[in-house]
């Protein structure tokens, strides 16, 4: 496995995989690998000849009160990570690399941006297309692994390639959780013992949301009114958003059917924690 941190590097090996007409996957990271990285590589391992993943901390999805600086990192462990997974190539470049002195080009999209983390981090899409958009170009992949875990950000990458004929097939992966539920990110090292305890809040109410749904009988506003309950009812936890949208346009819903996805993001103490679930059974 390589590690590598310029653009002519990747595209010198991509070259040389096309021309022996290999199949070239591509699984975009900001790093501090854990299984449910692992989960994306280990699929697109089964299902290309050739692996890359990329690992870089993108500045400009963040917004200037979020946690860019104090996003965890940790290069040498993601390297053993990939190399287990049997990745090809590692891209890890430093931020001068992705974005040159005076780059000023960025891919936007209006609606589906606006909902949801949209609202509460009004540059985060733009900043995850563009990088989305740029890693696409140097690696021209014909598959890129992303997690439903972030059903936003899936549904946008998916919309943006479609709109823009970009190349390159887009492959949703289930959600991989800790035992006891909590949906495996990153930021959970954010939290203390006592929130990591109260950080449960959101897999359990995605528990009660299924069982609600299931039974029948309620519509989207008085089963986000019971989630939200369940929610103020942990005193760490506080809401940024329940919602219950349609899964490809990320838009409110009334009625619960089978493209429901009921999304959330709560606050545990200082760390924002997403999770969803399609509560009918749904594809997403
Ligand atoms: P990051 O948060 O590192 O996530 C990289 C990929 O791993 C995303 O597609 C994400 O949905 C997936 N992922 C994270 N936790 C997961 C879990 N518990 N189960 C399944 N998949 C999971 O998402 C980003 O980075 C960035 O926005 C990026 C797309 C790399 C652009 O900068």
């Amino acid at each position: 496995m390589k590690v590598v941190k310029t653009i002519q590097e990747v595209k010198d090996a991509v070259q040389v995989w096309r021309a022996e007409g290999q199949d070239i996957a591509l699984v975009p990271t900001m790093g501090f690998l854990h299984n449910g990285h692992k989960s994306l590589m280990d699929k697109a391992r089964k299902e290309n000849d050739k692996v890359v993943v990329s690992i870089f901390v993108n500045p400009i999805q963040f917004g200037p009160n979020e946690d860019f600086a104090t996003y965890p990192r940790d290069l040498e462990h993601d390297r053993a990570v990939c190399e287990a997974a049997g990745v090809d190539l590692v891209f890890a470049p430093e931020k001068e690399e992705m974005y040159k002195d005076g780059f000023c080009s960025f891919v936007g999209m209006n609606v589906l941006t606006e909902e949801l983390c949209g609202k509460s981090r009004p540059c985060h899409f733009q900043g995850v297309c563009t990088v989305v958009s740029k890693l696409f170009n140097i690696v021209t992949p014909d598959r890129a692994y992303f997690g439903q875990k972030d059903a936003q950000q899936l549904a946008i990458i998916k919309r943006m390639v479609l709109d823009l004929n970009m190349n390159v097939k887009v492959i949703g992966c289930p959600i991989i959780r800790e035992a006891d539920g909590l949906a495996m990110s990153s930021r959970n090292t954010y939290l203390s013992a006592e929130e990591r305890k109260a950080a449960l809040i959101l897999s359990q109410t995605l528990d009660l949301a299924e069982k609600m749904a299931k039974e029948g009988g309620y519509d989207a506003k008085s089963l986000l009114n019971a989630l939200k309950k369940n929610i103020e009812a942990e005193p760490l936890a506080r809401i940024d958003y329940v919602e219950a949208v349609n899964v490809l346009t990320m838009k409110p819903v009334e009625e619960l059917s089978e493209s429901t996805l009921v999304a959330m993001a709560v606050y545990i103490g200082k760390t924002r924690l997403i999770d969803n679930r399609m509560i009918l059974g749904g594809e997403q």
